[in-house]
């Protein structure tokens, strides 16, 4: 019988770069990474938003986090940051793709449809690829190399008014697949991760009340979940050890899309 094979779990020393790193998810992802000794690209709209997360990760003893502004839609600015972030670590091990934005819509929302449906395509969707193949040079180095999406089991099924958040979600599912079948032959793993309701800066508006009582009648749990309960999941898609999990759809979302009734 062959040896067992020990596989690693551990991110240590690896470059991560993070997108929409500045609240909620993002910002769970880069605590954790840096806690488990990854060195983490914190990246976000605003750079004092980068640096306020990174000086939380030092304050917390983890030294190896620096911030980068880096609007996701600004296609220029991909590929600028990505190389200096590349400069920067010395290489880029791991990609999470987290960038978001709320986009509900009518569909008779007048002008203002069209402006949302661009600003959640370009954020949510073109921005991935863009993400994807601005690192790839680096990512092509790697003897673990990772990207982890970020959709929502919004592109699983639908709420009523979020056509074009859902269409989003739902390229990035496919994107996932695409993705992981090109670069497969290479020993590249992307995966996608649809967070249900979750507790961050996106869902803060949603009144208490209707958090519990959406919760109660849609999840398995009967709660909303945590940033760092998806963060975790993001950890172990990335781990050196997930190395034959590649093009999977994983719902990280309290068990709303097992839940009929
Ligand atoms: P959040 O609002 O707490 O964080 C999103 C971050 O993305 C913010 O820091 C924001 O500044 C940043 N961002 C927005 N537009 C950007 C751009 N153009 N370039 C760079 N950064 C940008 O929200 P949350 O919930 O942590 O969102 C993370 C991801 O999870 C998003 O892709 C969201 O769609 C997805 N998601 C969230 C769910 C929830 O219930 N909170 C459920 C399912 C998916």
């Amino acid at each position: 019988m062959a040896p067992y094979q020990p596989l690693s779990r551990s991110v240590a020393g690896r470059t991560a770069i993070i997108t929409g790193a500045a609240s909620g998810m993002g910002r769970a992802t880069a605590h954790l990474f840096a806690r488990e000794g990854a060195q983490v690209a914190v990246t976000d709209l605003d750079q004092a938003a980068c640096d306020a997360v990174v000086a939380e990760i030092v304050d917390a003893g983890f030294a190896a986090a620096r911030g980068f502004a880096l609007d996701v839609s600004d296609g220029a600015a991909i590929g600028r940051v990505v190389a200096d972030i590349a400069a920067s670590f010395g290489g880029i091990d791991i990609l999470v793709n987290n960038a978001g934005v709320s986009s509900f819509c009518p569909l008779d929302g007048g002008q203002d449809y069209d402006v949302i449906w661009d600003r959640a395509v370009a954020t949510m969707l073109t921005a991935h690829q863009r993400m994807v193949r601005a690192a790839l040079p680096w990512l092509r180095k790697s003897d673990a190399a990772r990207i982890i999406n970020i959709a929502s089991t919004e592109g699983l099924g639908a709420t009523p008014g979020n056509t074009p958040y859902v269409a989003a979600k739902s390229g990035v599912v496919g994107l996932t697949r695409g993705l992981a079948v090109d670069l497969g032959k290479e020993g590249i793993t992307v995966n996608c991760i649809c967070p249900g309701p979750i507790l961050t800066g996106m869902t803060a508006k949603v009144d208490d009340a209707d958090k519990a009582v959406f919760a109660r009648r849609r999840t398995a749990l009967r709660r909303y979940g945590l940033p760092e309960e998806v963060a975790h999941m993001t950890l172990n898609l990335a781990l050196p050890a997930s190395s034959y999990v590649t093009g999977a759809i994983i719902p990280v979302d309290g068990g709303l899309m097992a839940r009929n009734a």
